[in-house]
This record gives structure tokens, sequence and C-alpha cells, in this order.
């Protein structure tokens, strides 16, 4: 089964494609973009609920989104449509590494999507290329909450302990190279269950509503293996911290 396939579902019935509830997408959001009269650019954007929900509350902002997901960037333009925002979104289907613009943006986020850039400090060097002076990253990432065991590794399908750090530590990267956090949120054990349950459940659900599907009987199984890698494995042990960072003048 194709992984963007699969994203897609997993994700559809959540706020955004990460462990966040929709009130911390919002405070994050109205933190990050201030009056609201300036330009956001969401790198990994996939459906773009971070942009949607901006522009929705933001009548004055305009919006960039990038992902190398061409469906999830068509379910973008029909959301923005829904909502009537899509004159103030930009959409762009490419890789979001090569992605450039002349004219920097006021607020730049990477939410769940540093893998793309190969980890927290190359996605900060990446979203510094697109930031105006004085603006404003929002960076989404993991960290361990705890050691992790052998089955929190396993669940995460063979994850290196090296992947991530502590909290301290990750937000001690950000800062020895040069950033300064304004403000952050620690997602909840809660926001966490929340997440893999409507992960887990949406996949499952799908494939009980496709049988006849050639995808049905794969997509029941990663489900399956993930709520197990989940409970068994990781819970407790991944954590999520969205970042918002600045850089002095
Ligand atoms: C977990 S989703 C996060 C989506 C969104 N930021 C959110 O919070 O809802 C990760 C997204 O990164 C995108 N992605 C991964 N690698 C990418 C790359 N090299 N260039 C552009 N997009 C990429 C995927 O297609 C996917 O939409």
């Amino acid at each position: 089964m194709e992984r963007q396939l699969i994203s897609r579902i997993a994700h559809s019935a959540h706020p955004v494609a990460a462990p966040l509830s929709d009130e911390t997408v919002r405070r994050l959001i109205d933190r990050a973009v201030g009056a609201g009269t300036g330009r956001v650019l969401d790198l990994g954007c996939g459906e773009a609920p971070w942009l949607l929900r901006a522009l929705a509350a933001h009548p004055q902002l305009r919006a960039v989104g990038v992902d190398d997901d061409a469906e999830a960037l068509g379910l973008a333009q029909h959301g923005a449509e829904s909502l009537g925002v899509s004159r103030r979104l930009g959409l762009h289907h490419q890789d979001a590494r090569e992605f450039s613009l002349p004219e920097p943006f006021d607020v730049v986020l990477c939410v769940g999507a540093t893998h793309a850039f190969g980890g927290l400090l190359p996605t900060l060097a990446a979203i510094r290329r697109h930031l105006a002076p004085g603006g404003v990253a929002v960076v989404g990432d993991g960290f361990w909450e705890r050691q992790p065991s052998l089955e929190a590794l396993a669940g995460l399908g063979g994850a290196a302990a090296g992947e991530f750090t502590d909290l301290a530590s990750t937000v001690q990267r950000a800062v020895v190279n040069g950033w300064t956090p304004v403000h952050g949120h620690v997602s909840s054990l809660s926001e966490w269950d929340d997440y893999e349950w409507s992960w887990t459940g949406s996949l499952a659900e799908w494939a009980l509503d496709n049988p006849a599907h050639p995808d049905s009987a794969e997509a029941a199984t990663i489900a399956a293996e993930h709520r197990a890698g989940w409970l068994g494995g990781y819970r407790g042990t991944l954590g999520f911290v969205t970042l918002l960072l600045r850089r002095a003048a």
C-alpha cells in the first residue's frame, strides 16, 4: 500500500497530522501570526490544516504550502475553496528541500515533516532560508520522554535510540544554533492517545468499509501492527514538542 495513501487515510479524522488538539493548533497559530497581516509558509503542509485554520481565522494573512503529495495538495485546495480562502493560498507540488521564493516569510512552519530535511537542525536551517528578519519558526518534532526500551524502538518500526534526544537537549540544540524559544507546546498523553486512536482507527475502519478493495487486508494489518507497536511499545516514551523560535536580528 502506498505510504502517502496510508497517511492520508490514517490522518483523515484528526485536526492535523501530528499529536496536537484543535485547541492547541489554534493557540499556536494565533501566537505565531500575531496581528495576522503577514505571510506564512508551511514546508510539508500535507492537506494544509495549519494554513487553512490560519487563513480562516486571520482574514489578512496570506499563505504558501509546499508538499510532494499531489493528492494531499488537491484536498488542501478543495478545503481552501470551501472556506473561501483560496485566493490567499498558494500551493506548490514539489520537494520542500528544493522550494525557493525570493520574498521571505513572517512565519515558517514545519510540523511533523522534519524527516523531509533529515531532522531538527537541517529543518531549522531550511526554515531560516525562508524566514524574514524578526520572523517566527514553528517546528514540531519528536523527542524521548524517557530512554526508549527495545519494545519502544521496535514499535516505531526499528527506530534508532539516537534518532531523538530528551526534551531539554532537543530545545538546547535549537538554542545553540542561534534560536530563541518564544513559546512551545509539549503534546500531552491525551493528545497522543487521541492521535493514535484516530490514526489506527481510521485505517481499520477504512479496511472494514472497503472489504473488496485490493488494499483492504493490508490496511487492516498495518492498523493492527501500528496499534500494537504504540500500546506495547512507544506509548509514553515518544514525545512531541512544537517550538516557536526566533533569531536575534
Ligand atoms: C505527517 S505529515 C504532516 C503534514 C502537516 N504538516 C500537518 O501537520 O498536518 C508529513 C508531510 O510531509 C510531506 N513530505 C515528506 N517529505 C517531503 C518532501 N521531501 N517534500 C515535501 N513534502 C514532504 C508528506 O507528503 C506529508 O504530507
